[in-house]
């Protein structure tokens, strides 16, 4: 998918600016929005360790406060030899503005490694419309 260009380009610019002394396992976030543009987040961590932030929840923030609505495509950008792919939780956050199909990928320094579906990471999932109007 030639828009996983720019969020590779975009997590991987990010992700030296995460704030993860705690850690040291820094993480870039890149998304393509329903307005065309890509938002990214890079994580934030915190003396009180619960409350720090994933770089996928910072990515999401700015789209919000972009003014966008719907995320059409996710890339999360790590180092180490393992896959970098998202917490429980920020799958939780990403499934509020993404479509069962919307993919996701993961990817260390020298490329993409594996690409999901947001239904494959979170199936069976509860977001909006399970909500009662
Ligand atoms: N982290 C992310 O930012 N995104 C992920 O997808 C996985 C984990 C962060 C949280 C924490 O600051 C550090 O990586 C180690 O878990």
């Amino acid at each position: 998918m030639p828009e996983f260009d720019a969020l590779f380009a975009a997590a991987a610019a990010i992700q030296p600016r995460a704030y993860a002394p705690y850690s040291r396992f820094k993480v870039g976030s890149a998304l393509l929005a329903d307005d065309g543009a890509v938002y990214a987040g890079c994580n934030v961590e915190n003396a009180a360790y619960p409350v720090g932030t994933c770089a996928e929840a910072g990515a999401i923030a700015a789209m919000i406060a972009g003014g966008a609505r719907a995320i059409r495509a996710v890339l999360v950008f790590g180092e180490g030899a393992e896959l970098v792919t998202p917490c429980g939780a920020c799958r939780q956050r990403m499934r509020e503005f993404a479509a069962p199909d919307t993919p996701v990928a993961v990817a260390g320094p020298e490329g993409i490694r594996a690409r999901f579906t947001m239904a494959e990471l979170l199936p069976a999932s509860f977001g909006p419309a399970n909500l009662p109007r």
